[in-house]
C-alpha cells in the first residue's frame, strides 16, 4: 500500500465481485474511512494516484500499452507513419491511455481526449497536463452540434478506446464508439477492447460502422486476446484487442 497525499488506499478483502464493483478502502490521516467501487469514476479520479495504484499496479492493467502496440503495428503494416497520426482517445479517463501512446510514438501530430465524466478531464489536466492537445467532457450518445464540430475539427485519423465496448453496464456502448468513429478523417484506424466471455459476439460489426459512421469500407485488421488485468483474487481477466480500418471515400 503506497502513501498518497493525506490518505492511503487499498483493495478491501473481498471475493471476486462483478467487474467494476471491486471495493476500495481509503483511509484519511484524520481518521476517516471511505469506501468506493472501482467504477465510481467521479470519486476515483478526484483522489490523485489511486487509479494508478489500484488499477495499474495492484491489478496489473496492461491495456493502455497493449492497445498502443496493436495500433502502432496496424499503422506500420499499412505504411502509415506513426508520427503523422492524430489520435482521438475516447473514455480517456485521467490520461493513462493517452500517455501510453508515447511508448510507441503515436499522437505526436495531435492527441485529444474525451470522457463522460468531468472528473476524468480534471484529473488528466491535474496529473498529465502535457498529454492532450485538448480534452472535452461529453456524452458520445448525445453530442451537441458544437461538440461534433470541435471533435471533427481535431482531424483525427486514429480512434483509441481503452475501455471494453459492449452491452453490459460496465462497458462503453457500441453506438458511442461508432459515433466517435463518425467524426474521424475519411480513412482511419479504430481500436477498442471487447470481452469475449459469456459467448456474446462482438457487437461492433461492419454493419454498425455503416449505420452510424457512414463508412463505405470497414475491415478488421487485428483481433488479439490478451490479459487485460487480474481480478481481486489474482485470476487473469482476458479481453480482445481489436483494430479496424474504417473509410468513407
Ligand atoms: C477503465 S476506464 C479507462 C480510462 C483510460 N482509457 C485508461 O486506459 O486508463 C473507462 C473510462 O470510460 C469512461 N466511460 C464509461 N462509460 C462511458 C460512456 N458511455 N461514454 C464515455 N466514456 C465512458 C469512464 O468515465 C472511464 O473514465
Amino acid at each position: 500500500m503506497g502513501a498518497l497525499p493525506g490518505f492511503t488506499a487499498e483493495l478491501a478483502e473481498q471475493e471476486d465481485p462483478e467487474i467494476g464493483d471491486e471495493l476500495i478502502v481509503v483511509r484519511w490521516t484524520d481518521g476517516r474511512t471511505e469506501r468506493l467501487r472501482l467504477h465510481d469514476y467521479e470519486r476515483l479520479y478526484s483522489l490523485p494516484g489511486v487509479y494508478e495504484q489500484i488499477v495499474t499496479e495492484r491489478l496489473g492493467c496492461r491495456s493502455p500499452w497493449v492497445m498502443a502496440g496493436l495500433l502502432a503495428g496496424a499503422a506500420d503494416r499499412l505504411g502509415w507513419r506513426r508520427a503523422d497520426l492524430r489520435v482521438l482517445d475516447v473514455a480517456a479517463g485521467n490520461g493513462v491511455s493517452g500517455e501510453a501512446l508515447d511508448s510507441v510514438g503515436l499522437g505526436v501530430a495531435g492527441r485529444y481526449g474525451t470522457d463522460l465524466v468531468e472528473a476524468a478531464r480534471a484529473a488528466a489536466l491535474r496529473d498529465r497536463p502535457a498529454v492532450y492537445d485538448d480534452y472535452l467532457t461529453l456524452d458520445l450518445l448525445s453530442l451537441s452540434h458544437r461538440q461534433r464540430t470541435v471533435v471533427a475539427g481535431w482531424g483525427c485519423n486514429v480512434l483509441c478506446c481503452v475501455a471494453p465496448v459492449g452491452v453490459r453496464r460496465s462497458e462503453l456502448p457500441p453506438a458511442a464508439l461508432a459515433a466517435a468513429a463518425a467524426l474521424l478523417a475519411d480513412d482511419a484506424l479504430v481500436a477498442y477492447m471487447h470481452d469475449p466471455a459469456h459467448g456474446v459476439p462482438d457487437p461492433v460489426t461492419a454493419g454498425l460502422w455503416r449505420e452510424h459512421a457512414g463508412a463505405l469500407g470497414a475491415h478488421e485488421l487485428e483481433r488479439r486476446r490478451y490479459v487485460h488485468r487480474l481480478t481481486v483474487s489474482g485470476a487473469p481477466f482476458e479481453l480482445e484487442g481489436v483494430v479496424w480500418r474504417v473509410s468513407r471515400r
